[in-house]
């Protein structure tokens, strides 16, 4: 395929001569021309006045594009720890026999339901073997609607739930969204409340960030609206909906299910911290999504719950809209902020933070989706409402996606420290698969550790957790089975690792290298004693001296399983893995 002067042109015509539309424009062009040619990269940088090497940098560092015209017929298909346990080697092999060329991806969010395919733009979940030639013949895929996603809403008052109108309403649709509270909390923040006000409600509700370190909501947007203060007032409100850590698939539940709700609390914080304007990053492969959200914003413009003086109040708020392009670094916040204002996704040194110098160094508040979805319960019914569920330290209810090998996979929403993992197991998941018993679990996503049968009866809360020797993370419950191989299934987290550092800095680039490097050996029986220990050495490096958190936690998993398996990993020195996967 071929795109000619004129579309190329017209593409561009669109496009003001701003920094921050080279992301849409390298989107744009891939996906009408199959890939980002040499001719297209310099025009774009004559329209976006930019050297040519800054496009080209931009255009190799996102997974979703090509700079060279990729082969016809690729299938793509996931091989991250969720996929991995659940048998995407033998996808891959049978892919391999039926003479496919197959692309390994990253995570694609739909780690419930792995292993996962990708062809012809079509999304194959729970791939076997025996199912490949069915995706090979271009078979419509069976859909899988959301509500069949959630396992369960374990709170009592269906109100204080996130997922309260997932699988409810009809998320296209305003007037349901609104009949289901929608704008509510906004009304009542602009009308009744001053934004000092917001804040302290949410400082005294103890929200806590919901994106890995649940750092304290109110807290961030204290500094935040203080940023601002002293920047001269311009402020922006960013969620950040990237979502790409294998295992963690719940923010995509909540926009899918309840997408205005999410409008609605991105219009109080920005009310909160003086915010005018707002951005929501979404990962490039969450298409329907991202459809689905520009519609809401669409519909609460016209209906004046977004845009200009809303609900005739005064306040202004505008909400954009901005598509990652394959890059987990992206959901890193200063990242993401770089990608936001159209360049190569590596990290900013911190401080200083977001919360003064963010988007276009203005102060910026960066949240998670989920914490997001929290504001408009705590402003419609208070701080003390807000708090009658969960812990003391940790208040409010959690989303646990959960993947691997339980009987009943997905999400399940659940207090903070109602439940242990047992009770998670044994509960909403109806028990491990099989009645093959439980091995471990990997927690908190690809980032958090293994943790073992030890760790059952801890509860799911982020200070119990840590206090057991493991984060909670983003919630992220990977369980498997006595018949895992913990080698095998730490080869395909190092591989992850390796695929997505971004480079920046020499210990987090040339350590997720040799990690990988020394767990394909070991799992393929050329590995040594010696690399044991060169696992832990490697992993303090990375941890003291990288530069952002990718690096900083990319050999928690390894360490963590060969420290708790360790008899495992001497056997795969030995020449014998003892649950049969690992072919030495
Ligand atoms: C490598 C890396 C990837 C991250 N990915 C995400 C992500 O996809 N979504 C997210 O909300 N936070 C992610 N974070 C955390 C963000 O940097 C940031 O702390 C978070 O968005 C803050 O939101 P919260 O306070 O609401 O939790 C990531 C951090 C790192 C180091
Ligand atoms: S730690 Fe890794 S991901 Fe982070 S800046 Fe360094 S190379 Fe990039
Ligand atoms: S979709 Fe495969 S691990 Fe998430």
């Amino acid at each position: 395929m071929s795109l000619s002067e004129d579309t190329l042109h017209e593409i561009l015509a669109r496009l003001p001569h701003d920094r921050a539309e080279l992301l849409p424009a390298l989107d744009e062009v891939n996906s009408r021309l199959g890939y980002l040619s040499r001719p297209a990269i310099e025009s774009i940088a004559r329209h976006l006045r930019l050297p040519v090497r800054e496009v080209y940098g931009a255009a190799t560092f996102y997974s979703m594009w090509n700079v060279s015209a990729a082969p016809v017929e690729v299938v793509h298909l996931c091989d991250d720890g969720p996929c991995h346990a659940m048998g995407a080697a033998a996808v891959r092999r049978a892919l391999d026999q039926a003479g496919v060329e197959v692309k390994r991806t990253s995570c694609i969010g739909q780690c419930g339901c792995g292993p996962v395919v990708m062809a012809d733009g079509r999304l194959y979940r729970n791939v076997t073997s025996r199912t490949v030639q069915a995706v090979l013949s271009g078979k419509e895929p069976e859909p899988l609607p959301l509500a069949d996603e959630v396992i369960g809403i374990e709170v009592e008052d269906r109100a204080h739930a996130l997922l309260q109108n997932v699988g409810q309403i009809n998320p296209q649709s305003l007037d349901e969204a609104v009949k289901a509270g929608a704008y509510q909390a906004l009304r009542k923040a602009l009308t009744t409340m001053t934004p000092e006000q917001v804040v302290s409600e949410i400082t005294t509700a103890g929200a806590q960030g919901r994106g890995g370190a649940g750092f304290p909501a109110g807290l961030k947007m204290r500094f935040t609206a203080a940023g601002a203060k002293s920047t001269g007032g311009q402020a922006y409100v960013v969620c950040n909906a990237d979502e790409s850590e294998p295992a963690t698939f719940k923010d995509r539940i909540l926009i899918g299910g309840d997408p205005h709700r999410l409008l609605d609390a991105m219009a109080i914080a920005g009310y909160a911290i003086g915010a005018r304007e707002g951005y929501i990053y979404i990962r490039g492969e969450y298409v329907e999504q991202a459809e689905l959200l520009k519609h809401s914003i669409e519909q609460a413009e016209k209906a004046g719950y977004l845009g200009h003086t809303i609900m005739g109040t005064g306040f202004d708020f505008h909400i954009h809209l901005h598509r990652g392009a394959g890059a987990y670094i992206c959901g890193e916040e200063t990242a993401l902020i770089e990608s936001l204002e159209g360049k190569r996704g590596e990290p900013r040194l911190r401080p200083p933070y977001p919360t003064t110098n963010g988007v276009n160094g203005r102060a910026t508040l960066v949240n998670n989706v989920e914490t997001l979805y929290n504001l408009p319960g705590i402003i419609t019914h208070g701080a003390a409402w807000y708090r009658q569920y969960g812990a003391e330290k940790a208040p409010g209810t959690k989303l646990y996606p959960v993947s691997g090998h339980v009987k009943r996979t997905g999400c399940l929403e659940a207090p903070l420290g109602k439940f242990t993992l047992r009770q998670v197991i044994e509960g909403p998941c109806g028990g491990m698969r099989d009645g093959a018993p439980f091995k471990a679990c990997h927690l908190g996503g690809a980032a958090g550790a293994m943790v073992g049968p030890g760790f059952l009866d801890v509860p799911l809360e982020f200070g119990a957790c840590m206090a057991a020797g493991a984060m909670l993370g983003a919630g992220d419950i990977v369980a498997l089975d006595a018949n895992t191989c913990v080698v095998d299934y730490l080869r395909a987290v190092a591989a992850f690792f390796r695929a997505e550092s971004c480079g920046k800095c020499t210990p987090c680039r040339v350590g997720t290298e040799r990690q990988i490097q020394i767990m394909t050996d070991l799992s393929s029986g050329r590995g040594t004693l010696q690399q044991l220990d060169e696992i832990i050495s490697w992993s303090e490096l990375m941890t003291d001296s990288s530069f952002c958190g990718l690096g900083q936690t990319a050999s928690t998993a390894v360490v963590s399983g060969l420290k708790l398996f360790r008899e495992e990993f001497e056997a795969h020195v030995r020449g014998e893995c003892p649950a049969r996967v690992c072919r030495l």
